[in-house]
């Protein structure tokens, strides 16, 4: 494990949603028909956009995440999620103890190699035909020139930066560097996207890369 986790508290304190109010993610809706059970967890839940509709439908979610203030306001959200302040690093996921693993915006906070960590655990967490679901900002997202040309990130390799003020890393993804990381999964959807954001603050652009993979 390297580095500090990034420290979100400061960025919940303004107790409206910061990342958008919470409504089922397109793909969830999209593929929630292939889970065979109703085990969730969500690693770096935030204020639980996604999970508080998956509770609300029965499934019994965790959500883990180091900021006490998004546990504060997702609890608020919904009180049926089973939620844990921990770095998700430090998070052991009991074997085969899932139907859906997600991590939605947050492995890119990460040193590649916890990152690699983390979807070890993912893969023997998830029961046979589960299903993982992670999105990560690519090489193509805006703030991969802008850490370039800021003095406070130096790029170490392999697309990974450092903050040295922080001791904290940022880690981009290509697609098929993601596909090779679940070559043992069955795809189910896999996009790399450069979108609009128009879910908080001022219209924004972002690289985006999803992936949806079936545990075989
Ligand atoms: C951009 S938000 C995304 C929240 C949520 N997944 C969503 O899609 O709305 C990133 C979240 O990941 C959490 N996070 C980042 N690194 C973490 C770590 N190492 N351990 C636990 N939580 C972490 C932050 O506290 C923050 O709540």
């Amino acid at each position: 494990m390297v580095g500090n986790p990034i420290n979100y508290d400061n960025r919940y304190t303004s107790g409206t949603p910061i990342w958008g109010c919470p409504k089922l993610d397109f793909n969830l809706k999209r593929y929630i028909n292939l889970l065979s059970g109703k085990r969730v967890l969500d690693l770096g839940i935030g204020e639980g956009k996604n999970s508080v509709f998956l509770a609300d439908m029965g499934f019994s979610v965790t959500g883990v995440d180091f900021s006490l203030e998004a546990l504060k306001i997702c609890k608020k959200y919904c009180s049926k999620i089973d939620l844990v302040h921990c770095d998700i690093r430090n998070y052991e996921i009991g074997k085969d103890s899932f139907d859906l693993i997600m991590s939605n915006f947050v492995l890119h906070f990460l040193h590649k190699d916890d990152v690699y960590a983390i979807i070890k655990n993912i893969k023997s967490g998830l029961a046979k035909n589960g299903l993982v679901y992670i999105s990560v900002f690519s090489i193509n997202d805006p703030s991969f020139s802008v850490k370039e040309n800021s003095s406070s990130f130096s790029m170490i390799d392999n697309n990974i930066f450092y903050n040295e003020l922080n001791d904290t890393y940022f880690s981009f993804f290509s697609k098929d560097e993601v596909l090779e990381l679940f070559s043992d999964f069955s795809t189910v959807l896999v996009s790399d996207e450069y979108c609009l954001d128009l879910s908080h603050g001022k219209p924004h652009y972002h690289g985006v890369i999803r992936y949806i993979g079936r545990k075989n």
